[in-house]
């Protein structure tokens, strides 16, 4: 079967089917940027065969115009905005409005947007209990998954998905909701009471005091650290159809409630491959130790025979360098600075282990730069953050990316339950002998 493009008026790809000589016409759509696109969803019912793509590499899976990437550029664009613009000129609640509402808000939508965000951030005093079914010494991100998806037990009343009006409800109180359950997830391995929200903070700093306030003291935010979070809250708000997105997504289509489906979400980007990198990342380097075992861990990272990978290194889409690291390196300079923190080793030995890994044909040919995970646990680490928290501080952030994801995806007329099919490898037809025995 081969494929040739044509520049008909309809543009359209020409499929023939060398097996029986047949043709069929695919037709080609067109985003406003991007590559094109070939519209298969006739193909099964034309010709009886299924795309085969594990991975996902090169299918498209909807419509969308919250967030554009284009990995060769290194590009990130929300609504048409360069991420590098909305981390120097905005803050976090503008991108969470910009992503569920389109536009920036100007002052006095932004204050409104706030204020619905703020009167949200407490939980239910009942939810408190829902905690203290777990170990001290539980994953902060198996607490998160478990948590949100409680929160639909004590929503049921705003979930239903086809009330505009709900699923706006549930945007808010999700992204209200996620920095005080995580703040109470840290307390709560710690053995200290929860700290409560407050109403006159922004969204970093009420998170920063949830998690370093105690009743006996209360905690000074620092302005410069609140803004470094906000920053990095910013950086990890959407990322087209990565993987946990695009589980929200699966999740939703069949009608499930949107706390659900954000649970779902939290349980994807918890594996190392995708938000749990963050973590793994500041694991490996604290293994590495020093620069004199960097070599060691290339050689590792490029054996085919050793499972390990460069944590924080390589990406399905960035194959130049992730605009977001480049931000976050940054933004590493001016946490440590401001908290007087001159020399900070894992610092130091990422950049040399970057340094190295950049001039190594293996990382070079394969094009794997740093991605998003690999200087943010740096800045968490310096906040204070355990390293344990750090893919719930990614869900945080992607919790607004998540929800609106959500919201167009409801919103697309063209929205059908999400149903791969397969190549199936497995046995042909077997029957049981007369007795009831396997053949
Ligand atoms: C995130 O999708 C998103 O947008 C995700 C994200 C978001 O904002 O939502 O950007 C967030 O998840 C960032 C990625 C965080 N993960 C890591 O840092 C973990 C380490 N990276 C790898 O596991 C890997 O790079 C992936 C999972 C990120 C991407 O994997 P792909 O696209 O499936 O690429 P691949 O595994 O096919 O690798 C291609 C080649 C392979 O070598 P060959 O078989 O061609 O010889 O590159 C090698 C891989 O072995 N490779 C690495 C490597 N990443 C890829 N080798 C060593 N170290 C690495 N980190």
């Amino acid at each position: 079967m081969t494929m040739t493009q044509t520049t008909a008026e309809a543009p359209s790809f020409t499929l023939t089917d060398n097996r029986n000589g047949r043709s069929w016409e695919l037709p080609v759509l067109h985003g406003t940027v991007g590559p094109d696109v070939i519209d298969v969803r006739a193909l099964y019912r034309e010709t009886g065969c299924f795309t085969y793509d594990p991975g996902f590499t090169s299918t498209g899976s909807c419509q969308s115009g919250l967030t554009y990437i284009d990995g060769e550029q290194g590009i990130l664009r929300h609504r048409g905005y360069p991420i590098e613009e909305l981390a120097e000129n905005v803050e976090f609640t503008d991108v969470c409005y910009l992503l569920l509402y389109g536009e920036l808000p100007d002052a006095g939508q932004k204050q409104a947007f706030e204020h619905d965000i703020a009167h949200h951030t407490m939980l239910h005093e009942q939810f408190y209990n829902f905690f203290r079914g777990f170990r001290r010494d539980s994953h902060p991100m198996a607490v998160m998954c478990a948590a949100v998806g409680a929160l639909s037990a004590f929503y049921h009343d705003g979930t239903d998905i086809h009330s505009a009006e709900h699923r706006e409800v549930a945007a808010l109180r999700l992204i209200a909701k996620m920095p005080t359950i995580a703040a109470v997830a840290y307390k709560y391995s710690l053995g200290q009471p929860f700290v409560y929200p407050r109403n006159e903070l922004g969204y970093a700093a009420n998170f920063l005091r949830m998690m370093y306030a105690n009743p006996c003291e209360d905690y000074e935010v620092n302005p410069v650290l609140a803004r470094a979070l906000d920053r990095v809250l910013i950086l990890h708000a959407d990322h087209e159809q990565n993987a946990s997105t695009s589980t929200v997504r699966l999740a939703g289509s069949s009608g499930a409630n949107p706390f659900a489906c954000i649970a779902a979400g939290i349980a994807s980007l918890w594996g190392p491959a995708h938000g749990g990198a963050n973590e793994a990342v500041l694991r490996m380097l604290s293994e590495i130790g020093g620069r004199d075992r960097i070599p060691e861990f290339i050689e590792r990272a490029k054996d085919d025979d050793d499972p390990f990978r460069l944590m924080g290194f390589g990406h399905r889409v960035y194959k130049n360098y992730d605009p977001r690291a480049k931000i976050l390196q940054a933004s590493c300079h001016e946490v440590l600075a401001e908290l007087g923190i001159e020399n900070e080793p894992l610092l130091d030995l990422a950049m040399e282990l970057e340094r190295i890994a950049l001039e190594d044909d293996y990382f070079v040919e394969r094009k794997l730069f740093p991605n998003v995970d690999f200087y943010s646990g740096i800045i968490y680490r310096a906040l204070g953050i355990p390293t344990s928290m750090f893919t719930a501080m990614f869900a945080i952030g992607r919790t607004v990316g998540w929800i609106a994801q959500w919201q167009e995806m409801i919103a697309d007329p063209a929205m059908k339950i999400g149903r791969p099919r397969q190549l199936y490898v497995g046995e042909t037809e077997r029957h049981m002998d007369p007795a009831g025995q396997a053949d």
